[in-house]
């Protein structure tokens, strides 16, 4: 088992090993316990055990659940089981679930207390460490929502033995970005076979790619500066999940983002790692990348939250672990696209 401290205002830790569903402990006396439909009973039936909720609220799968219809009714279900407000929300499955449930904790009576238990990869290495929480509104992703730091962290890599392949290795995207941008020692592991549910290599790599995310956001956890560089790839990546609705998973289109990133990077004079994005697009096999041109894909990226009034900024790398951020000439991204669409033709990845 590793313990990862994520420090700052509100202190907590996160602790990554096997079999934790079944050892969980908190001291609120009234909890609530939130989950997505789609989860292994199992993994419900265990949480329940261990913390004896006084309520469990199962929420609409993925993003379906990050809705004010969905927050509304969580909201009705905790005053109605009455729970107080030295009770606690427990947000149990993916990125999708544990953002709603932390937002529900973090509105209801002014804010309770809120744990964490990321099933998936992705929420694991991302959504659940950092406190941001939220839901979705018609006119985009995360648009409404509150820092609310977990009070701890429970990362049971077992969980991720029921996964899709295919959904395993969208996560990854985000433990390699950890790589590019903080810790390069991330990026074979990653990429080795030793990377899979059970495998060797899963407790370590995955602790210390979520522990570059709890660096940088007990150093910055509004995003006032350096939590941006966790946008690596991003630029892109969300404006393909927009183009193809959602066609696209968050983890693939990351992997496609990362790539155009580092070309843009190399671009600008940085060093080039268009060689580890590739490899990583080669391991990862994301599902093909319908046509997008660069018109359509620029109108996305120009709403970017990274965007000022000036224009669209990129996360780029001078070299491994050398973030920073920057504009970008429009004529650079439009040949750089022409470019990162030949590399996914050359790599059979588009439809
Ligand atoms: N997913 C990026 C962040 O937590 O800041």
């Amino acid at each position: 088992m590793r313990r990862i401290e994520v420090g700052g205002a509100q202190s907590y830790a996160v602790e990554v090993g096997a079999g934790l569903l079944d050892t969980l402990r908190v001291p609120e006396r009234h909890v609530a316990l939130i989950h997505p439909t789609d989860l292994p009973a199992g993994f419900v039936t265990r949480v329940q055990k261990a913390l004896q909720p006084a309520v469990t609220i199962p929420v609409p799968a993925r993003d379906d659940c990050k809705t004010l219809e969905v927050l509304s009714g969580v909201l009705s279900r905790l005053a109605g089981a009455n729970i107080p407000r030295d009770g606690a929300v427990v947000g149990l499955g993916g990125g999708a679930a544990t953002d709603l449930a932390g937002f529900a904790a973090a509105s209801y009576l002014r804010g309770v207390a809120f744990y964490t238990l990321p099933t998936t990869l992705l929420g694991m290495v991302d959504a659940a460490v950092g406190g941001k929480t939220g839901v979705n509104l018609p006119e985009g992703k995360n648009l409404v929502g509150a820092f609310w730091p977990p009070r701890a962290v429970w990362c049971d890599t077992d969980t991720l033995g029921t996964l899709p392949g295919a959904v395993f290795r969208e996560g990854a995207a985000e433990a390699f970005k950890h790589g590019l941008i903080s810790d390069p020692t991330l990026l074979d592991r990653v990429l080795s076979p030793d990377f899979r549910p059970g495998g060797a290599l899963l407790e370590g790599t995955l602790a210390d790619a979520i522990d570059v995310k709890a660096g940088v956001v007990t150093r910055d956890l509004t995003e006032r500066g350096e939590r941006a560089f966790l946008n690596f790839g991003h630029t892109l990546a969300h404006a393909l999940e927009a183009v193809t609705h959602h066609g696209v998973p968050h983890g693939d289109a990351v992997g496609y983002g990362m790539h155009y990133a580092a070309r843009l990077s190399r671009a600008l004079g940085g060093a080039d790692l268009t060689g580890h994005t590739r490899a990583f697009l080669t391991w990862q096999q994301p599902a093909p990348l319908p046509p997008v041109s660069f018109e359509d894909a620029l109108t996305f990226m120009a709403r970017d939250k990274k965007a000022d009034a000036d224009g669209v900024r990129f996360v780029l790398l001078r070299d491994l672990a050398q973030p920073y951020l920057t504009r970008v000439p429009e004529d650079v991204l439009r040949e750089e696209f022409s470019g990162w669409q030949q590399d996914l033709h050359d790599l059979n990845l588009l439809t």
